[in-house]
């Protein structure tokens, strides 16, 4: 206890003399933790799991993944540094080595599952459609002679597919960012779009001209956290994710990110 207070103090003290260099505003790192950092690889376009916060300035990825993550690097003993890319190329960059692991609301798919490692499911998700307030639609089979918007290399692409499969003349229209979906339904160029129900309920409250209705019989998405096929990694945020759980704090992120809004 004295102890502990001493050395607190003491960097304090450190930091007034140096002045308030980023040694003491910024980096985290304490004593002994060996500086080690993780690379986490994020498709920063999907509020509220991460998207880039631009007041104050400074441009910053933050959100529910974000969150996660900092918690687990810290736990571990590691750094965090975060890459922002494309949803579709997040993948590849864990198969090249370029990330250590993925928090991008993944959902662990079996044809993932091929190339990389889950950890277990974090949060549970389902799928919206989301379409402009003035159009008549109830349901996927309303999409008949429309255009689909989709996130490219998204579950949404997958379930946009077999949409077109099952509906006359549905066009899909697959795209790279969820920015670039809402823009183009609110200037007609698409007719509707997939997307999840906690990011659609975000795009929704800011975009009162947009509506969404569940999709019916689907599976349930869902968002877990990717690794390089065999990292040794994947036990140990098991472990941590398992501890959040039961301490309450992914409780408390939830209501942080999500609010009371139900899952
Ligand atoms: N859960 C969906 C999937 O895994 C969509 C995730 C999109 N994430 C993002 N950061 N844009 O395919």
């Amino acid at each position: 206890m004295k102890r502990r207070w001493f050395l607190a103090s003491t960097a304090a003290v450190a930091c007034l003399t140096v002045g308030l260099t980023s040694a003491c505003g910024g980096g985290s790192s304490t004593g002994g933790s060996g500086g080690q950092t993780l690379v986490m690889a994020t498709s920063a376009d999907y509020p509220p799991y991460e998207f880039v916060e631009t007041s104050g300035g400074t441009e910053e990825i933050v959100g529910f993944d974000i969150d996660i993550a900092r918690h687990i690097a810290t736990e571990l003993g590691y750094e965090l540094e975060i890459t922002n890319m494309d949803f579709n190329g997040l993948i590849p960059a864990l198969q090249a080595g370029r990330a250590d692991f993925v928090m991008a609301g993944m959902t662990p798919t079996e044809e993932r599952k091929q190339n990389v490692d889950f950890s277990e499911i974090y949060f549970e998700a389902r799928n919206m459609l989301v379409f402009p307030a003035d159009q008549a639609i109830t349901g996927p089979q309303d999409l008949a002679g429309k255009t689909l918007g989709v996130q490219l290399g998204s579950i949404q692409e997958g379930l946009g597919n077999d949409l077109v499969a099952e509906v006359p003349n549905l066009t899909l229209a697959p795209l790279n960012r969820i920015n670039e979906i809402v823009q183009e339904l609110r200037s007609g160029r698409i007719d509707a779009a997939i997307m999840e129900n906690t990011v659609a309920d975000g795009f929704l409250a800011n975009n009162p001209d947009l509506r969404a209705v569940e999709i019916e019989d689907q599976e349930a998405a869902g968002s877990a956290i990717a690794f390089p096929k065999d990292s040794e990694r994947v036990e140990d945020f098991n472990r941590v994710l398992a501890e959040m759980k039961s301490s309450g704090l992914m409780e408390e992120l939830v209501l942080k990110w999500f609010g009371d809004r139900e899952s």
